[in-house]
């Protein structure tokens, strides 16, 4: 494991490992997103394919290291670590207490998401339930769900112990968007903790950031836009407490 310049970003959520999802296609796809990733200021990346019950989570900790260390060759300093993206059913919880689903770079963190059209009751249910276990829910692109678009609904999921993840391009569109709209509104309330890519494909969802910094050097603090793209991804990694 390589030391991390402590002044870079960091992506919780990226669909970087080769052939396992919708993400990278092959090899060279993944050291393309990597190579796209740094030139904007990436410097680590929590790689989040999507949990699947037929998925070896040894197999994956392979590829990491033969993705990594392929990587290096183009980006010395670009570090990758292991996560998964868990879109929640009843026995997830029984699926990571035995290892088969992975949390985000082995800590208490896990990349949740639910249908898009889940009841707010449902997916309060789940997220209590996840927390019971002594997990800690990261809400993966929250801007997808309708039922946390009524006021008041993001303070009762984080009351419950949830944090919530952004995608970067989700601040970019136009403004009078509603998914825009409701994304800017939520940050500049300071109610989000990650900005991350959900990369894809060079085609589909590539890494890119400028764009969303630019936005965030312009409505919100310099502490809580570190926070945001940085900051809290690094208290993940370290397993420490986000606030
Ligand atoms: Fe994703």
């Amino acid at each position: 494991m390589r030391e991390l310049d402590r002044k870079k970003i960091i992506d919780i959520h990226a669909h970087i490992l080769p052939g396992v999802d919708d993400g990278a296609r092959d090899l060279k796809e993944s050291i393309a997103l990597a190579v796209s990733a740094a030139s904007q200021g990436i410097r680590a990346v929590i790689a989040t394919p999507h949990f699947s019950r037929r998925g070896d989570p040894d197999e994956y900790r392979q590829l990491l290291k033969s993705v990594q260390t392929e990587i290096w060759k183009s980006c010395p300093d670009f570090q990758l670590y292991l996560g998964q993206e868990l879109y929640y059913h009843e026995d997830l919880g029984d699926r990571l207490l035995s290892g088969q689903a992975l949390t985000l770079a082995d800590s208490s963190y896990i990349l949740v998401e639910f249908n898009p059209a889940e009841p707010f009751s449902r997916m309060s249910r789940g997220i209590r339930n996840l927390c019971g276990l002594g997990y800690i829910p990261v809400l993966a692109h929250a801007e997808r769900y309708g039922c946390l678009r009524e006021s008041g609904m993001l303070e009762r999921l984080r009351e419950m112990g949830a944090l919530f993840q952004v995608n970067y391009e989700s601040l970019t569109g136009r403004w009078y968007d509603r998914d825009v709209f409701w994304c800017r509104k939520q940050i500049r309330e300071h109610r989000i903790h990650f900005l991350s890519t959900d990369m894809h494909q060079m085609d589909h969802r590539p890494p890119e950031i400028k764009r969303a910094l630019d936005w965030l050097d312009k409505n919100v603090d310099a502490e809580y836009k570190k926070s945001l793209t940085e900051g809290n991804a690094r208290r993940i990694l370290e397993d420490g407490a986000v606030r």
